[in-house]
């Protein structure tokens, strides 16, 4: 990719992964920089954090729009605007249409706090927990029009500990999320990371596990 690869992340709350992104996309050095954040709300800490660093934002709040549709449309506009070469959502927590995942196909990273397939939607420390798990951990992907359902990337496994509480959890998986999505993002605007037209995501040439590249500590 000529030049630095440009990233527009979207969010709705407190922007940690948004800081982490920036915190290594401002290295000297990076292949990517982050030059927009969306949010749907306009009261997400994450705007705080990118008007910090000087970069422009844009709110559209989705109680505005007529539904779905007509608010991934002004969506998809707003994000344009910016060029993006690859979109990242840190923590949006709106449903996207097919349209819109389908207009950003194999340039569209999400971040989930669980060991993707386990634990799909809200919840999930807790969920870990009640179910017993020995593991949990986080799992960056492509997005499809299945809910968390893309093909893996990265995960980084945390082991659960007796005395766990869903906050503690949360908190050693949220150190790995800031661990692994700079990472992730770095792999694509390095250019090293691709989702094929078959659904399989390369790295390197090479196709990935279906787990994605495992990290465990
Ligand atoms: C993270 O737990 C991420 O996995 C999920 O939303 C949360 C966002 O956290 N998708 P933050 O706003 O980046 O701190």
């Amino acid at each position: 990719m000529p030049g630095p690869c440009n990233v527009v992340v979207l969010l709705s709350g407190h922007g940690s992964n948004l800081q982490a992104l920036l915190d290594s996309t401002m290295a000297p050095g990076s292949p990517a920089r982050v030059c927009a954040v969306v949010s749907n709300r306009a009261d997400a800490h994450g705007l705080v954090r990118a008007h910090a660093h000087g970069l422009p934002t844009c709110v559209l709040d989705h109680a505005h729009y007529a539904g779905r549709d007509a608010f991934d449309a002004a969506l998809m506009d707003s994000i344009d605007r910016f060029t993006p070469d690859l979109v990242v959502l840190a923590g949006f927590m709106r449903i996207l249409t097919p349209a819109f995942v389908r207009h950003y196909q194999g340039r569209l990273l999400n971040i989930h706090p669980s060991l993707l397939p386990r634990h799909k939607g809200l919840h999930t420390h807790q969920r870990a927990l009640q179910a017993g798990d020995t593991e949990h951990g986080c799992t960056v992907h492509f997005v499809t029009e299945e809910l968390d359902g893309g093909p893996l990337v990265v995960q980084a496994v945390v082991t659960v500990e007796s005395g766990d509480t869903p906050h503690t959890l949360a908190q050693r998986v949220h150190a790995q999320e800031h661990r692994v999505y700079p990472l992730a993002v770095r792999w694509f605007a390095e250019g090293r990371l691709m989702l094929a037209a078959s659904g399989r995501v390369y790295l390197d040439g090479q196709p990935m596990a279906a787990s994605g590249h495992v990290i465990r500590q």
